[in-house]
């Protein structure tokens, strides 16, 4: 870390200088130090949230793309008790990633299949999107 002006300045001033420009080297490295711990800390949280909130957007537009005309506002239009809410998805035992992604992939009676228009990592996310909405409330 000694630079070229570093030296110069070493030369002229001697042995004195020697312990002044140790000192200046210490904060330097501390400043570094200090630096490099923000950009990692700016870089790992706030780079979490945004994942997370993306996977949200992509689920939500998924849903309203493909589910909502039945599913708006987690209601079901066609079978009126079989709702995304907590409580009816607990009671038919659709509280789940798997059981959604299945049902979601094959379909069930009325519902139409959608493994050929989602991929598996949309219908993952819709179901993801769906237990979170259950949970919150919708
Ligand atoms: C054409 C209307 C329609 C569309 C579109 C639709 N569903 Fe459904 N959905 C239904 C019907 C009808 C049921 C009840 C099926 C049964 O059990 O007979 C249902 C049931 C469900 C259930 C289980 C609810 C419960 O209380 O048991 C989930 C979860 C679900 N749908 C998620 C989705 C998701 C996610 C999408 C979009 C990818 C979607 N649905 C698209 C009609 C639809």
């Amino acid at each position: 870390m000694v630079i070229y002006q570093d030296m110069k300045w070493l030369s002229v001033h001697g042995w004195k200088g020697r312990i002044i420009l140790q000192r200046v080297m210490l904060v330097r490295c501390g400043a570094m130090l200090v630096f490099m711990c923000l950009a990692i800390a700016l870089f790992v949280f706030p780079g979490h949230d945004a994942a997370l909130a993306d996977d949200r957007t992509v689920g939500q537009r998924i849903f309203s793309a493909n589910c909502s005309a039945c599913h708006i506002g987690g209601t079901n239009v066609i079978i009126s008790h079989k709702t995304l809410r907590k409580e009816a998805l607990e009671k038919y035992a659709m509280n789940s990633i798997e059981a959604i992604s299945h049902q979601v992939t094959n379909g069930k009676n009325a519902m139409p299949a959608f493994g050929g228009r989602l991929t598996d990592a949309e219908v993952e996310a819709v179901a993801q999107y769906v237990l979170q909405q259950a949970e919150s409330g919708w």
